[in-house]
């Protein structure tokens, strides 16, 4: 019974248990009997030694990987007869996973297992200064008959390029290099990946050009090339990805106009492009894409306004962020029309005229925000829609735009909005002594925000709280 010297009495009886099951059953299964092919078991002790340390004695821990004695991060299955590694999973995932030591390596043996269909790595090189590593430059295609998913994730230590043999791996359906430290050019050659499904390259520091090569990948699902250094412009090949359901581009440098090929996403349901130096307006071909839920633009130089597209043929928007992208002219009704739109942000542009009452209609909408811009005249929004959105209504910093003044006896007043000045001149003249001095009132708005509540994040129950009590101590000052 030396075999099972390393194994804990209580998984000993187990292993017994097991056993005795595998008997009853007929013990005739592939499972009772397959043994592991011996170079196969002596590769893989060897290429995690590398990754957790030299104290590791595979063979002494853990005798039979694939059997008795499973390693956690590892999965076999049977070809021919006998046991080979087809999922590894180094690093930090569970509390007993295969975690890594400081002097972490790739060893020659990784690439002997053959049968492998999935690597992953997470949280294993975290140490870009003391101990970076980089990709072994060749080898991978000694993986190519099997691999689909390659995965890379948090591993600041892992540094340098991308090595251009990845382009061998034409199994992949999903590559993953998200939040490491890679840097360099992204391989062009990775558009010839065409079994890729997803592909994740985001929170790196690669530079350059969004490689064109991507658009020949027609069964990707998922492109995400966000929080990187990636400049130029949008490859019209992207227009390729007709399977595309998102594509991730934001926090970039990438500029220019958007290209109209991109109107053949149809199928695109997020498209994020935060973030970025896109210029020329809003291109026509966004409202081709039929599927969009959640388009956000916020924070780039587009310029351009509204009125160019057709918003009701978008009728899936969930979330649309324009804030800060030079917008001007005025917010068509047309708006009005995306009834499943929870979260609309026009924030931080030069938008003019007088907003339309019906927005408040938008029958799912949850978040609306119009602040800073040069928008005029009344707010014409039922009292208690201020209410209900709390500070997730922003009209603020629009310095021409009022609320009526009636409103200012109920409890829900737009923040940062001051009462319409003509309202109050035309009113009874005691009606000011009655309600106090109203752009008092908007400086006692503007102090409470300045004690740190300034976050968009604020949940807007509690702003409603602090709205409707500090109104009650306006109010409460003045004997009615
Ligand atoms: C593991 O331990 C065995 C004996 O317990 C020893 O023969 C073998 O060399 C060790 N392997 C490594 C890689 O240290
Ligand atoms: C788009 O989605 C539809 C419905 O899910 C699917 O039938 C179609 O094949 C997809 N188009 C592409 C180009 O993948
Ligand atoms: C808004 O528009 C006005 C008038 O066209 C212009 O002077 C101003 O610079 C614009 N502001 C911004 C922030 O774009
Ligand atoms: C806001 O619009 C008014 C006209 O409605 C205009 O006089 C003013 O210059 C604009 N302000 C800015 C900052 O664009």
């Amino acid at each position: 019974m030396s075999v099972f010297s390393g194994i804990p009495s209580n998984h000993f009886i187990l292993v017994v248990c097991i056993l005795c099951l595998g008997v009853l059953c007929g013990g005739q299964t592939e499972f009772g009997t397959a043994q592991m092919e011996k170079a196969e078991q002596a590769a893989l002790y060897s290429a995690i030694q590398g990754f957790v340390g030299n104290w590791w004695n595979g063979s002494d821990l853990y005798p039979d990987p694939c059997g008795w004695t499973p390693i956690q991060g590892v999965s076999c299955d049977i070809f021919d007869g006998l046991w080979y590694v087809t999922d590894l999973s180094i690093g930090l995932v569970h509390d007993n996973s295969l975690e890594c030591a400081p002097e972490v390596e790739f060893r020659p043996q990784l690439f002997e297992l053959k049968h492998l269909k999935s690597l992953t790595f997470f949280n294993c090189f975290t140490s870009p200064r003391r101990h970076p590593v980089s990709f072994p430059s060749d080898n991978w295609e000694k993986l190519s008959g099997n691999l689909e998913s390659l995965e890379f994730r948090s591993n600041p230590g892992l540094v340098g390029q991308v090595p251009t043999s990845f382009a061998f791996l034409t199994k992949l359906q999903s590559l993953v290099l998200l939040q490491n430290g890679l840097k360099g050019e992204i391989p062009e050659n990775i558009g010839k990946l065409s079994n890729l499904r997803r592909l994740v390259l985001a929170g790196n520091w690669f530079t350059g050009k969004a490689p064109g090569s991507f658009g020949s990948l027609t069964e990707l699902l998922i492109l995400d090339l966000s929080r990187n250094s990636l400049s130029g412009p949008l490859p019209l090949a992207f227009g390729g990805l007709t399977s595309l359901l998102k594509l991730d581009l934001s926090y970039n440098q990438l500029q220019g106009k958007l290209p109209g090929e991109i109107g053949n996403l149809k199928n695109l349901t997020l498209l994020d492009l935060r973030s970025n130096r896109f210029c020329d307006g809003l291109s026509q071909s966004l409202q081709e894409m039929h599927s969009l839920e959640e388009l956000v633009l916020s924070n780039n130089q587009f310029g351009g306004n509204l009125l160019s597209l057709d918003w009701r043929r978008l009728p899936n928007l969930v979330i649309l962020d324009l804030s800060n992208v030079g917008l001007s002219g005025e917010i068509p009704e047309s708006i009005v029309g995306l009834t499943k739109l929870r979260f609309l942000g026009l924030s931080n542009n030069n938008l003019t005229g007088n907003l339309s009452p019906k927005l408040a209609s938008l029958p799912s909408v949850s978040t609306l925000y119009l602040n800073g811009n040069n928008l005029t005249g009344e707010l014409k929004f039922p009292g208690d829609f201020y209410g209900k959105m709390g500070r997730r209504f922003g009209a603020w910093n629009n310095p021409n735009l009022c609320y009526p003044v009636s409103l200012m006896t109920t409890s829900h007043v737009p923040y940062g909005v001051n009462p319409c000045q003509e309202d109050i001149t035309l009113a009874d003249p005691n009606s000011m002594t009655k309600l106090g001095d109203p752009g008092n009132m908007n400086q006692n708005f503007h102090f409470v925000i300045s004690l740190g509540f300034s976050s968009y994040d604020l949940d807007g129950l509690l702003w409603v709280f602090l709205v409707n009590t500090l109104v009650m101590v306006q109010l409460s000052n003045f004997p009615l």
